[in-house]
């Protein structure tokens, strides 16, 4: 044996004496935008240092249906190479039946969550995944330009246009060439689902497909609604919106260079970071709705589940308990705005004083609307992407909003068949 083998073989035995009896290695598999990772890493040394169990993280593309796509063929595969999914929230019916039921450990707290999001978790009585953060959307404004233009905060869509481009007008003209009115998540994913919901939903236009499983989708204010944001490509959006997510609008909007964004509360913290170019000069409002209609967020967030295939359930389930512990919420609200899923933190004077948005978005979040998941169940994933498919078509000029919605009627129909 040569000398740096025998040295390594010495390692690897000093290493196995020094790790406590029965740690595991275990992994975690996350999708992040914003500062996620380095909240996650934050709080798993803390994890590895009380436990004595070691985590590796996997990490994956930051859309959400892009994740879902290999988490799929992962749980497909019995993969038991990892331990513990982070999964957004409008997963749980597709996938619940790979994950360890976590309804004994949510005990404590459970009369503490929001509802609607434990509701969202429970799959025929099991609790599919712990909530770990909430999302409820924003809409962005620069303070400082409404007010340099003497302008309101706008409360309904066609106020925020005509906002919009007289700001951008006027700053464009005063040699600021860079500057739109607004950014949205406009690529082909989840987070158009999302945002055309809140469209359509702030219309009147119904939930694409409703609570009893009627597909409504194709009614003259959704096409309205869809009509309207195409008006906006070009105009005060720019085309590049079309293959925008979370953090391309969160880029365009943090260097200056928009004068309203729609986005989740994580970009609150990252815009008043001390780096920031817009640090204190922006505000955030719940989103606009159609003329005389109720605005609509969507209700997002993510969760965290436990794989049946897991080697090591009973660490995979203390790992899971403590990132979605109390503890662990005030941590990501402090740090990164994140929205708490346990009411008692909004009552929190810390997080108030650090992150103001927060207190204000409980009752956003208490009235954001849910994405049709729980109607479609194990079809919620091809019900998304047909629905953002139309719209994108739309946007880019594929077609009318009612071509284009006449002709996903046809398709959720035929999805749902005898039945969704
Ligand atoms: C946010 C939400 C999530 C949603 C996604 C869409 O991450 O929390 O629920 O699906 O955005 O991009």
């Amino acid at each position: 044996m040569d000398i740096s083998r025998s040295l390594s073989a010495l390692l690897l035995a000093a290493i196995a004496l020094l790790t406590p009896a029965g740690a595991a290695e275990l992994s975690i598999v996350t999708g992040s935008v914003g500062n996620d990772l380095k909240d996650t890493r934050a709080l798993l040394a803390e994890f590895q240092q009380k436990t004595g169990n070691t985590v590796d993280i996997v990490t994956m593309p930051s859309s959400s249906s892009d994740q879902f796509a290999q988490f799929r063929l992962r749980l497909a595969a019995r993969d038991a190479d990892i331990d513990v999914y982070q999964t957004d929230i409008i997963w749980a019916p597709q996938l619940a039946t790979h994950f360890v039921d976590l309804s004994p450990y949510v005990k404590d707290m459970a009369s503490d969550e929001f509802k609607a999001i434990l509701a969202s978790q429970t799959v025929d009585g099991r609790l599919a995944a712990l909530p770990m953060f909430a999302d409820a959307p924003a809409l962005y404004y620069r303070k400082d330009l409404l007010d340099k233009y003497g302008k309101d905060v706008p409360k309904t869509w066609a106020g925020m246009a005509t906002t919009a481009k007289a700001i951008m007008d006027g700053e464009r003209k005063a040699g600021n060439s860079k500057i739109w009115g607004f950014v949205f998540q406009g690529a082909s994913y989840e987070g158009l689902t999302c945002n055309a919901l809140e469209w359509i939903a702030s219309q009147g236009g119904g939930h694409i497909v409703e609570p009893d499983g009627t597909v409504s989708v194709d009614n003259p204010k959704a096409e309205k609604a869809i009509e309207r944001a195409k008006s906006w490509i070009g105009t005060i959006a720019p085309p590049g919106v079309l293959a925008y997510q979370e953090e391309e609008s969160r880029g365009v909007w943090q260097s200056g260079n928009a004068v309203f964004m729609r986005n989740w509360p994580y970009a609150y913290a990252l815009g008043n970071g001390e780096d920031s170019p817009i640090k204190g000069k922006f505000d955030a409002t719940p989103l606009p709705a159609g003329e005389g209609e109720q605005p609509a967020g969507a209700l997002g967030g993510w969760a965290l589940a436990v794989s049946k295939y897991s080697r090591h359930p009973k660490e995979a389930i203390e790992l899971a308990v403590f990132l979605t512990s109390a503890y662990a919420q005030k941590y990501r609200a402090l740090k990164s705005s994140r929205l708490p899923t346990l009411r008692s933190l909004y009552d929190d004077r810390e997080i108030a004083e650090r992150q103001p948005i927060i207190p204000r978005w409980k009752k956003v979040l208490e009235n954001a609307v849910a994405r049709p998941t729980a109607a479609t169940g194990a079809k919620y994933n091809e019900v998304s992407s047909d629905f953002w498919t139309a719209v994108h078509n739309t946007l880019s000029g594929e077609g009318s909003a009612d071509a284009n919605l006449e002709l996903l009627k046809a398709q959720l129909l035929d999805l749902r068949g005898g039945g969704w």
